[in-house]
C-alpha cells in the first residue's frame, strides 16, 4: 500500500502552493507528514521554475495544530532526541533558498506556530488562532519556539505565550509582530498567492542573497552581519541577474531575471 499523501503541491506559475493536508487531525505534524514536507521542499528548492513557496494548511480550521501528540506517547527520550536532531521541517523551511510565505488559515499551534515562525513572511486569516500550548502537556517547544518567538515579539510577549499556553487571535498576533498581515479568511489564499507572485518576478539571485543576509542578522553580532552583507552584496555583482537588472533600468524596460 502506498503512503498516504499528507502534503499537496500545486503550481501557480512560478509560485508553489504547498498544503499540509491532514484536516481530520487539524493538520498535526506526524512523522510521515514531516518527511513528505521535507522531500517536497527539497524538490522545490532545486527547481529553477519555482521562485517562491506559499505554505498553508488544508481546510478552514487549521494551519497546523502542532506535532502529532499521539506520537509522543511511549516515545523514549533518545527516540525523541533523534526525531529532533535529524533534518527537521523547521530547518528545511528556514534554510530553503527561496522565500517562503506562511498562510495561516486557522489554528497555528505548537510546532505549527514554530513552522510559521521559520517561514519568511506570515499572513494570517482573521480567524487564525496562534499559540505555544506545550506547557499544558508538561513539555517545551522543540522546533525553535523558545528562540524564534522572543526574537519576533520580544521577551515579555514570548514568555506570556510560552508560560500560559494561551491562544491569541490574528489581530493580537499582528500587534505583537508574530504575523505580518491579517486578511479576511476568504481572501487569504488569493492574497498569499498574489504577494508570492509579485516577489516571484524579482531576481532569484537577489532573493536568495537577501534571505541569507537576513538570516545572518538573527544569528551573528552586528559587525559580523554587516560584513556578511558586504560579501553577499559583492557576490550579487557576479550574477547575470545584476547585469540584467541594471541594463533593464538604464534601458527603461522591465527586467527578465533568470536566477543566474
Ligand atoms: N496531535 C494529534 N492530534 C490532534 C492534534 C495534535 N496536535 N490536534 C488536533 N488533533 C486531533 C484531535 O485529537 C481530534 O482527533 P479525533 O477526531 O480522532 O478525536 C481531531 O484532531 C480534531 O480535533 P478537535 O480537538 O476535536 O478539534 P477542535 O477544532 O475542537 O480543536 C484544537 C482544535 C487544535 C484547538 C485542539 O485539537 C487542540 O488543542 N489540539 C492540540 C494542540 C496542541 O497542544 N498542540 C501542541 C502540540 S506539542
Amino acid at each position: 500500500m502506498s503512503e498516504p499523501t499528507n502534503v499537496l503541491c500545486e503550481r501557480h506559475g512560478r509560485v508553489a502552493l504547498v498544503t499540509i493536508s491532514r484536516p481530520e487531525k487539524r493538520n498535526a505534524l506526524n512523522g510521515a507528514t514531516r518527511g513528505q514536507l521535507v522531500a517536497i521542499l527539497d524538490d522545490l528548492g532545486a527547481d529553477p521554475e519555482v521562485r517562491v513557496v506559499v505554505l498553508t494548511g488544508a481546510g478552514d480550521k487549521a494551519f497546523v495544530a502542532g506535532a502529532d501528540i499521539s506520537e509522543f506517547e511511549g516515545r523514549s527520550p533518545i527516540d525523541q532526541f533523534r526525531v529532533m536532531s535529524g533534518r527537521t521541517v523547521f530547518d528545511a523551511v528556514d534554510r530553503f533558498p527561496k522565500p517562503v510565505i506562511a498562510a495561516l488559515n486557522g489554528f497555528t499551534l505548537g510546532g505549527g506556530c514554530e513552522l510559521a515562525m521559520a517561514c519568511d513572511i506570515r499572513l494570517a486569516a482573521d480567524t487564525a488562532k496562534l499559540g505555544q500550548p506545550e506547557v499544558n502537556l508538561g513539555i517545551i517547544p522543540g522546533g525553535g519556539g523558545t528562540q524564534r518567538l522572543p526574537r519576533l515579539v520580544g521577551t515579555g510577549a514570548a514568555y506570556k505565550l510560552l508560560f500560559t499556553g494561551e491562544l491569541i487571535g490574528a489581530d493580537e498576533a499582528l500587534r505583537i509582530g508574530l504575523v505580518d498581515e491579517v486578511v479576511p479568511a476568504a481572501e487569504l489564499r488569493a492574497r498569499a498567492l498574489s504577494l508570492a507572485a509579485s516577489i516571484a518576478q524579482k531576481s532569484p539571485v537577489a532573493l536568495q542573497l537577501i534571505k541569507e543576509a537576513v538570516r545572518a542578522s538573527l544569528r551573528v553580532p552586528l559587525d559580523e552581519g554587516l560584513r556578511q552583507e558586504t560579501t553577499l552584496f559583492g557576490l550579487a555583482f557576479s550574477s547575470e541577474d545584476k547585469a540584467e537588472g541594471v541594463a533593464a533600468f538604464l534601458g527603461k524596460r522591465a527586467a527578465e531575471f533568470t536566477g543566474r
